[in-house]
């Protein structure tokens, strides 16, 4: 009896995606590993994520040919060192109301002979594959986004890739700003946490950083801005998460329009804090919206290698029979945690711990208990 796992990618692309994919490949029909577990594994690439498992009519061999591909080790032997997702993302929502096609997965994974299915994703695409479980399908998950969004697990692929990314950029960015004594506000990615700004901004050395999870004054920044130039500093890195809020304040959207998880596309706080700081401080100013640029370019060491190590556990997880679960990194050692449990609730910065509102910037103090004064 041969088991056929199939895998896809869903939501926003990252880099790390295509190392997990070659991973689940080539652990599945690893000859050495076969005899020892009497059973043979083939692996199906899914096209487009949920999109691809929708449209594919497993009656019609060019639909079963357009949306879905046979990988072996040949395919996939150089997959590790690309970005983004050779099988191809969407942010379809089988399970939204609008087209409500959930029923219609479950169909097309036994039609197309899937036993277990693999689905690499963040928060939207895990969501859909419990809910799938839940409809008696054999899932695991794997987890990816570069928001590290994501709660039971330490590290989500992608992250890595776009906080280098981020660091990077604001290197760049910093002889040209010295070059003009100018401010540059640098807006990142990371919806409602403020991971990649903190961490981003900390590594980068930005000066002031400002994240979704505490709100923030302007006039507060530009008081900050200020007193650095007072002392002798000649220009300024801000870094901005997307899903920042001026005090008293919305987000600031792209566009009103949402997807099919209801997210709306944010973006543009940027631009307006640099106008604001420009106004308040007088310094010439500049801003700079990262966007998605920190999905891509090539997979970082760390993004290559736990690729490596969750597809190698996702094949664990299924020959285990222990569905439903998601692979996991956490205190140091992979593992698996129930899916539901990733997607309950948003890892975001614990504000107390990490970060210090007096500063708008990372807080200097590792070891001593939270909550003493000290920052
Ligand atoms: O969830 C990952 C993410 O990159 C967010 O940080 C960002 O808000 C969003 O995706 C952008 O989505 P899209 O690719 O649909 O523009």
């Amino acid at each position: 009896m041969t088991l056929k796992i199939g895998v896809l990618t869903g939501g926003g692309d990252c880099a790390g995606l295509n190392s997990a994919v070659k991973w689940v490949v080539k652990t599945a029909i690893d000859p050495n590993l076969a005899t020892h577990r009497g059973e043979s594994l083939e692996v199906v690439g899914i096209r487009e994520g949920w999109k691809g498992l929708i449209d594919v009519d497993p009656a019609n061999p060019e639909s079963v040919a357009k949306w879905t591909t046979p990988l072996d080790e040949l395919v996939v032997r150089t997959w590790d060192r690309h970005g983004g997702t050779i099988l191809g993302s969407s942010r379809t929502n089988p399970f939204s109301p609008k087209i409500d096609k959930g029923e219609l997965c479950v169909a097309n994974i036994r039609d197309l002979g899937i036993g277990a299915l693999v689905a690499i994703g963040g928060e939207d695409t895990l969501s859909v594959a419990h809910k799938l479980y839940n409809l008696g399908q054999k899932v695991v998950g794997i987890p990816k986004t570069i928001d590290r969004d994501l709660s039971a697990t330490d590290y989500t692929l992608g992250y890595d890739t776009a906080l280098n990314v981020i660091v990077e950029e604001v290197d760049r960015l910093r002889t040209t700003a010295g070059s003009h004594n100018r401010l540059f506000v640098v807006e990142v990615m990371g919806r409602h946490a403020g991971w990649l700004a903190l961490e981003g901004g900390q590594a980068a050395g930005a000066h002031v950083i400002l994240i979704p999870e505490h709100d923030f004054e302007v006039e507060k920044v530009a008081e900050l801005l200020e007193k650095r130039r007072r002392a002798g500093v000649r220009y300024d890195i801000v870094v901005v998460s997307e899903g920042a809020k001026i005090k008293g304040q919305e987000e600031i959207y792209l566009s009103e329009k949402v997807d099919s998880f209801g997210h709306k596309v944010l973006g543009g706080i940027g631009e307006t804090l640099a106008k604001r700081l420009e106004e308040l401080t007088g310094f010439e100013t500049r801003h700079v919206c990262l966007s998605h640029i920190q999905r891509g370019g090539q997979p970082s060491a760390r993004d290559r290698l736990m690729g490596r190590y969750y597809g190698i556990a996702a094949v664990d997880l299924i020959l285990e029979e222990d569905f439903g679960r998601m692979v996991a990194f956490r205190d140091g050692q992979i593992t698996s945690v129930p899916l539901k449990k990733a997607i309950e609730k948003l890892y975001v910065v614990n504000v107390d711990q990490l970060y210090d509102p007096s500063r708008y910037n990372g807080r200097r103090s590792a070891m001593i208990p939270r909550g003493r004064s000290h920052k």
